[in-house]
């Protein structure tokens, strides 16, 4: 059976952690989509190149995480070709045996639009930029309230494949809940699709 899951949202809202949680409860596979863009971000030199050579290895660099591979990714994720040679990658990956939760910015618009299941979950930038700074523990919170606003400006406003929720996507904003309460939620939507 293959059911994808498919998640996206601004950087922060919490996507990450609702996706892990679906892929433990249903035993389904898992992709952050993110990794491959923040992997061609850091790998340097041509991005084009970067992204069709992509390894397994290049997506267990433990600088991955960091807000300026973040940044670098944003910047790598702009340009078409680079998007274009990560589409089938993706596609594989959702389709596999088993069921698969990705989660990223065009899941549902442009990855796997037949999708079984579309979360766009999102939160104030206020809020996200207040978990990612708690998350980091250092520097000043109005810096990474800003990095936050430039990364959705950048991801949003792109000609190729900007953020924005599929017409069928499923809003989930966690400004005001808990993220057990918003695992809760997201976990029900894919209950009643399965039929359980
Ligand atoms: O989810 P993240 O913060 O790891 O993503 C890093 C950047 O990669 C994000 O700012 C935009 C880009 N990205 C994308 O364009 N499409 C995706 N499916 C996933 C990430």
């Amino acid at each position: 059976m293959s059911f994808t899951i498919a998640i996206d949202g601004p950087a922060a809202a919490g996507k990450g952690t609702i996706s892990r949680a679906l892929a433990q409860e249903f035993g389904f596979a898992h992709l952050d989509t993110g990794l491959l863009y923040r992997a061609v971000g850091v790998k340097g030199g041509d991005p084009l190149k970067a992204a069709k050579t992509l390894a397994p290895e290049d997506l267990n660099r433990a600088d991955l995480r960091s807000m300026e591979a973040g940044e670098a990714a944003s910047r790598v994720a702009a340009i078409p070709e680079v998007r274009a040679a990560l589409i089938a990658f993706q596609r594989d990956f959702a389709r596999r045996e088993g069921g698969a939760v990705l989660d990223g910015r065009d899941i549902g618009t442009v990855i796997c639009p037949e999708a079984e299941v579309k979360l766009f979950v999102t939160a104030s930038p206020e809020m996200r930029a207040r978990r990612r700074w708690k998350e980091v523990g250092q520097g000043c919170y109005e810096d990474v309230l800003a990095q936050v606003r430039a990364r959705d400006a950048r991801d949003t406003e792109r000609a190729d494949a900007p953020l924005r929720p599929a017409a069928d996507a499923v809003m989930l904003d966690t400004t005001e809940m808990s993220i057990d309460a918003a695992v809760a939620k997201a976990s029900e939507i894919v209950s009643a699709r399965l039929g359980r």
